[in-house]
């Protein structure tokens, strides 16, 4: 599933996840390369999540996990916590749903990128001591995920921000570290059709600038068809914890050759509003 030549950095083999004895994920291998998107779909409780949680080490508790995720070579199933924590938001970040959820209400937006910033202060080697370069991090984070006038909203708080504003500042707090693959689970199900768009744009650019390796989840086959558009793009299906399809995403999108992954591009809901778009212009490809 990768361009020849390129290790994956991310390496997926035969993932079962499990509840007591009943299996939510079956058997799931999937690899992304570095700057390779791949997308993940499926509906309501397919798996979705525990398969990204299951990279991030952080399964609910009572689940068990067994295959192997190999992150850059190194496996990630049953390490240790504090080894999970090194990798977490710094080599692996993560960007979810609900914005609003994700940020500290009471705690400016500044205060909570600087305490990204220093979550991993053994990457920044003397900037504890330095509060303006802390500073400057976290303006550059945010102009990077152009954000307008960062030095003053810097000081604002979560929900002095529109939806779209907020999944910005998330993008930004995750990407602090320059990490080398971004899980982002359903990062625009909260957004209208219109912030939806300009977050898709952002995270694509942010994928070229930084070679960011993405997993991109969503149920909307839509949303997925505009965040793997490049080639080696891959996409995966999965109905009730089972791939049922896994191919380029071109080919996938051109030619759906499961009567599941039929149904959810039938089944789009906003077929009617613009993102029928890419859709279209992979059909016209
Ligand atoms: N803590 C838990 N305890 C027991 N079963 C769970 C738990 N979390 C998830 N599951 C089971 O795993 C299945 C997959 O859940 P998951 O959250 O991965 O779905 P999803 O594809 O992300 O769905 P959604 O699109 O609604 O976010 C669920 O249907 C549920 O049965
Ligand atoms: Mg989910």
């Amino acid at each position: 599933m990768q361009p020849m030549g390129s290790a994956p950095l991310l390496d997926i083999s035969h993932l079962a996840i499990g509840f007591g004895g009943q299996n939510a994920v079956h058997d799931l291998s999937l690899t992304i390369a570095p700057g390779q998107t791949a997308g993940l779909v499926g509906e309501s409780g397919s798996g979705k999540s525990l398969t990204s949680l299951a990279v991030l080490g952080l399964l609910p508790s009572g689940a068990s996990a067994s295959g192997s995720i190999r992150f850059a070579g190194q496996p990630l199933l049953g390490q240790p916590e504090p080894v999970l924590r090194r990798l977490r938001g710094r080599e692996i970040a993560m960007i979810f749903q609900e914005p609003m959820t994700a940020l500290n209400p009471v705690m400016t937006i500044g205060d909570q990128i600087a305490e990204a910033i220093l979550a991993h202060p053994d990457t920044l080697p003397h900037l504890a001591a330095h509060r303006s370069t802390v500073r400057e991090r976290v303006v550059q984070a945010l102009q990077q995920v152009a954000l307008p006038e960062p030095e003053r909203r810097l000081r604002h708080y979560p929900h002095q921000f529109s939806g779209g504003q907020r999944q910005r500042i998330l993008i930004a707090m995750a990407l602090v570290h320059r990490p080398r693959l971004l899980i982002a689970d359903e990062p625009t199900t909260a957004l209208d059709v219109t912030v939806q768009a300009q977050i898709l744009e952002l995270l694509a650019q942010l994928r070229h600038t930084h070679n960011l390796a993405m997993l991109f989840i969503s149920h909307d086959l839509a949303v997925v068809a505009r965040a793997c558009n490049q080639p080696g793009d891959t996409v995966t299906v999965l109905q009730q914890g089972r791939v049922v399809e896994q191919a380029p995403a071109r080919q996938l999108f051109l030619a759906p050759g499961h009567a599941y992954t039929q149904r959810l591009l039938a089944s789009v809901p906003t077929l009617r509003t613009d993102r029928l778009q890419p859709l279209a212009t992979l059909r016209q490809a």
